[in-house]
């Protein structure tokens, strides 16, 4: 049931914040937690008593070897440690738990971009784990050692994550769009004694070459890597180094069917997971054991409302966070059937997605904004054509959600019977933070809701006060710490507190974004507050990009800024200064081209700036800063309202709008 129903003609409607959905009358009967009372509970317990809450969700949630006896130890803070004397091991908690009365279950069902399907059971997903823990045994890799995965999207990825977990080792996955030169620096960073890769992947109609770009990752440095493991998943012939490289079907055929569970203390890291900062380095994030996996399995309780009979898809790739907590571990956590894609959501056309979930009965669909906004630009008839019933809730992630593109998503996707779940997180917070539980909570499009049970979450202005008046923006901030939060960035204590900590004193966690908080108390995200862009629900440090570009011979000077983009959320505008002339006019495509993919190859082409402006020199203060907010201005194509009177070099304004 909808309260409000806005009509399709009166989009520009929905804008009005006082726009409310409520949940279905259906979707409330079967929901788990369906009554406002049991989440006043929940909060009721989690403001009297923050640590006993965990403590309590930690005892019922997690499979011990040996139960912990304190719940948060802050003698360090802001270095938290959770449930520290504990031991778990994470693999025994998503895989072999269930073998006693879910082991003939489906654990995974995959279908690949050619249609090529796949299924696992609890069972055969024990065996395939415990196979490739006791290869990754063989080459060597102990417990703490780092292992990273540059894969494709296939269960593989999930069973190499799952088999390093088994061990204790700490996986770090580098996503498979990333370019050699990236791969290379995460695996120099994190030391890895091994690589899991595969020969190729499929995605677009096209191979990605993924040994390739790991063979040019390894051609120099990267001396930690003793070993890599290749799964062959599109057959090429690929050159094998010897002594290093060895395929995934041939190691497994050598090792025994049982390994035993290695159990490690809760703070051991899961794993660490590279994400752009404003600076030009990629930081590690740390995760924990214990805490982590917690966050995932009440998240999935709370706002997927996880049940036994779901076939649960999440569409993200396991390269990022959400491929992490809401694909290989709080799926598997809770027994559910997780269900896997590895192609691109427009093969053969923009209906694969919807496909997808009519053949496979989909009940539970998570994915981003700019997923939904380009399969809504495609046209209502290609989901039309498909039975898309057994849909019972959607969510969406990584980018704030524009409310037409929502409630496209809740009219034609989810026939207004779902609720839509819009999940505020991130990396470092290794679980959702803000977002609805869907029997409970009404939504509003694009809003977030509310900060789920246990978390502290605030907005406070410039002097770390906080700001109780509605509508009033400032920094988002989480005011106590909670069980799946970042444990540091790997190798540099210094850079976690800078980074997260110090600017209100190291009293809160700083999340980098500015929200406000409507009269109903629902959150409202805007955006980030420092310079990292947000493309297509990936973060990019415009420093990162900045210096990629500068490392061209051509270029002397870049200052890389986003602007508002239909489709991907925010896209990238650089302003280039090169070494030779400036082209006529500021414009040169077959240069611009050359820039772009050079980009690609040193990050990846998620980084490619869409539009690039020549220059001969940067906007500057006096004081020598490159006056970024000047720059964004110009880029959106707005009016300056700025005051460019200070600035050294008046003149270069014209060029930078490209008016000469
Ligand atoms: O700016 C916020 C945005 O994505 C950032 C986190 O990016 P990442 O660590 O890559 O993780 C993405 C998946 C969790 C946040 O700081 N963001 C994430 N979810 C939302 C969002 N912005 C608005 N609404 C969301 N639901």
């Amino acid at each position: 049931m909808v309260t409000e129903k806005p009509q399709q003609d009166t989009i520009d409607s929905i804008l009005v914040e006082d726009r409310r959905f409520s949940p279905s009358s259906q979707f409330v009967e079967n929901a788990s937690i369906n009554n406002s009372h049991h989440l006043k509970i929940l909060n009721k317990l989690a403001s009297d008593d923050n640590e006993l809450f965990w403590a309590k969700l930690a005892h019922n949630e997690i499979d011990w070897h040996t139960r912990f006896n304190k719940a948060l130890d802050d003698s360090q803070a802001p270095h938290y440690r959770w449930f520290d004397d504990g031991t778990l091991n994470i693999s025994y908690n998503c895989i072999d738990r269930h073998l006693i009365d879910r082991a003939n279950k489906k654990a995974i069902v995959f279908e690949g971009e050619r249609g090529d399907k796949q299924t696992l059971t609890y069972r055969e997903l024990h065996l395939a784990v415990s196979r490739f823990a006791n290869v990754l045994k063989m080459y060597g890799i102990k417990r703490g050692d780092r292992v990273v995965l540059y894969m494709p999207m296939v269960p593989e990825a999930v069973i190499a994550m799952q088999a390093c977990a088994r061990i204790g080792a700490i996986h770090s996955v580098v996503f498979g769009g990333f370019s050699a030169k990236a791969l290379k620096n995460r695996i120099e960073d994190a030391a890895a004694k091994a690589v899991i890769t595969a020969d190729g992947g499929y995605r677009g109609g096209k191979i990605i070459p993924l040994k390739t770009a790991c063979d040019e990752a390894l051609s120099e440095g990267c001396n930690s890597v003793q070993t890599v493991i290749v799964l062959k998943r599109t057959a090429q012939d690929i050159p094998m180094v010897q002594d290093r490289d060895i395929y995934w079907d041939e190691a497994i055929k050598h090792v025994s069917d049982d390994c035993a569970p290695e159990w490690v203390n809760s703070e051991h890291p899961l794993f660490l997971l590279y994400t752009s900062g404003s600076t030009g380095k990629p930081k590690g994030i740390q995760h924990s054991s214990a805490g982590y996996l917690l966050g995932a399995i009440v998240t999935m309780r709370w706002v997927f409302d996880a049940n036994d009979n779901d076939i649960y898809w999440c569409t993200a790739d396991v390269g990022w966070i959400t491929g992490h907590t809401y694909v290989t571990y709080g799926p598997l956590a809770l027994g559910m059937t997780l269900f896997m894609y590895e192609g691109a959501p427009t093969v053969p056309d923009a209906g694969r997605f919807w496909k997808l979930c009519q053949d496979h009965k989909v009940t539970v669909f998570y994915t981003a904004p700019t997923a939904i906004r380009a399969l809504m630009k495609a046209g209502d008839d290609f989901p039309n054509k498909y039975d898309l019933s057994s849909l019972r809730l959607l969510g969406t992630v990584g980018e704030p959600i524009n409310p037409e593109a929502w409630m496209w998503y809740h009219r034609v996707i989810g026939k207004e019977r779902c609720p839509i779940v819009d999940t505020w997180w991130q990396t470092e917070t290794g679980a959702n933070v803000i977002a609805p539980l869907p029997g409970v909570v009404e939504t509003k499009p694009g809003s977030c809701t509310l900060p789920l049970p246990g978390m502290d979450v605030a907005i406070v202005d410039e002097s770390g006060k906080e700001i109780e008046d509605a509508d009033k923006g400032g920094y988002l901030v989480i005011k106590k710490p909670w069980p799946s939060m970042l444990r540091t960035i790997w190798g540099d204590d210094k850079r976690y507190i800078e980074t997260y900590w110090q600017r209100f004193n190291n009293k809160y966690y700083v999340a980098g974004d500015s929200a406000r908080r409507d009269k109903d108390g629902y959150y409202w995200i805007m955006g980030r507050i420092d310079d990292v862009l947000n493309i297509s629900g990936h973060r990019l440090g415009t420093m990162e990009i900045e210096s990629a570009l500068v490392a061209n011979e051509k270029v002397t000077e870049a200052a890389v800024v986003s602007r508002p983009d239909e489709l991907t959320g925010e896209a990238i505008f650089a302003y280039v200064v090169l070494k030779g002339e400036r082209p006529t006019n500021g414009i040169d495509a077959d240069l611009t081209n050359e820039l772009q993919q050079w980009v690609a190859k040193q990050i990846g082409s998620i980084a490619k700036p869409k539009e690039i402006r020549y220059a001969d020199n940067l906007p500057k203060t006096r004081s020598g800063k490159i006056m970024r907010r000047l720059l964004r201005t110009i880029a959106c194509g707005e009016e300056i309202s700025q005051d460019t009177s200070t600035l050294e070099n008046e003149a270069i304004l014209e060029q930078l709008q490209g008016k000469q």
